[in-house]
């Protein structure tokens, strides 16, 4: 899906039409990677849109910059405040929202000490990653053949534009062998996550997810994952897991902002359970749909919604 190339872009506090938001080709970032960014989501609900975990995105995207040594203009009320105002501004009911922060244009030694550390944030309705009939029936996936990043390499807990490089590659090995996509071992060899997803698997009634110490991004849908879970009563490990044990899992899915709740139905051609999306994935999947979509109390206090200026124009008011 192709941009629509329309609304406005924040840039280092501007609102820019999105046609005009560009950086020079000298710019560090495109030559070394220095850049850090989050995706959140923002649900279309029957109370207006509304934000999901914003606070823990905003304060992700600000712990890979403090790791990555950028010093950030913006705190995480100042990024907050423009995510919003983008939203109303765009007339957005739901979209995806990627700030991110980088090495800009001034020189383009590898310590970028003179570039400025600009931020940028910008929306788009993301149609969902996979289809309907994946989220219910699930997908076939394979174990790729490159690793994750090995720890203290490139620090999987910051989301670095570097690290995308590796899950490109993860992802392009799997759609080109057939499958909607790949999971990655760490460089020992155990489970660590999909190319963008965590991944949980069940076996015996009980919910197994890799510590973030197996090359992880702590993802903010698997630590909802896991609090759901518990709500509803269920048992939940975080514990290094060999990579046989996809193979004798009752049932797999992966969780991300992108895929949501997605079931697994087979991993390297083997199949996971009876080949569908099993019960406890189905229990876990509905509960995060109620809560994200405004359906259920959120007891957690996950939504931040938006107020709409009205459609008479007489402003904007917010609720946070
Ligand atoms: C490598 C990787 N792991 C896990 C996730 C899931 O994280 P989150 O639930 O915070 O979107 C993502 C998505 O951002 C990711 O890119």
């Amino acid at each position: 899906m192709a941009f629509p190339g329309t609304g406005k872009i924040w840039m280092n506090g501007s609102l820019v039409d999105w046609a005009d938001a560009k950086i020079h080709i000298a710019s560090h970032v495109i030559h070394y990677a220095s850049g850090v960014f989050e995706g959140a989501r923002c649900y279309d609900t029957a109370r207006g849109p509304a934000c999901f975990r914003l606070d823990a995105h905003l304060r992700r995207l600000l712990d890979s910059a403090r790791i990555y040594r950028m010093d950030v203009l913006y705190d995480q009320q100042t990024l907050t405040d423009a995510v919003i105002d983008l939203i109303q501004i765009n007339s957005f009911r739901a979209c995806y929202i990627r700030p991110l922060i980088y090495r800009g244009y001034d020189s383009l030694g590898v310590h970028a000490a003179a570039c400025p550390v600009d931020v940028a944030i910008l929306l788009w309705e993301w149609p969902a990653y996979f289809t309907k009939e994946a989220i219910e029936e699930g997908i076939d996936v394979k174990i790729s053949t490159w690793a994750r990043n090995a720890p203290n390499t490139t620090p999987a807990m910051a989301k670095s534009v570097a690290n995308y490089a590796n899950a490109q590659l993860i992802k392009m090995e799997a759609v080109a062998d057939g499958y909607a996509e790949g999971i990655a071992l760490d460089t020992y060899g155990n489970l660590s996550e999909g190319s963008g997803q965590n991944i949980f698997i069940v076996r015996d009634g009980i919910i197994n997810t890799p510590p973030i110490g197996n090359s992880v991004l702590s993802g903010i849908t698997r630590d909802c994952v896991i609090a759901l879970a518990r709500d509803l009563g269920f048992e939940v490990r975080e514990q290094t897991l060999p990579r046989e044990t996809l193979y004798l899992a009752d049932e797999v899915f992966f969780v991300g902002t992108a895929v949501e709740v997605t079931p697994i139905r087979s991993v390297d051609r083997i199949t996971v359970g009876s080949g569908r999306r099993g019960p406890i994935t189905e229990a876990v999947q509905q509960r995060f749909f109620q809560i994200v979509r405004g359906e259920a109390a959120d007891t957690h206090g996950w939504l931040q919604y938006v107020n709409m200026p009205a459609a008479t124009g007489t402003g904007a008011s917010r609720r946070r």
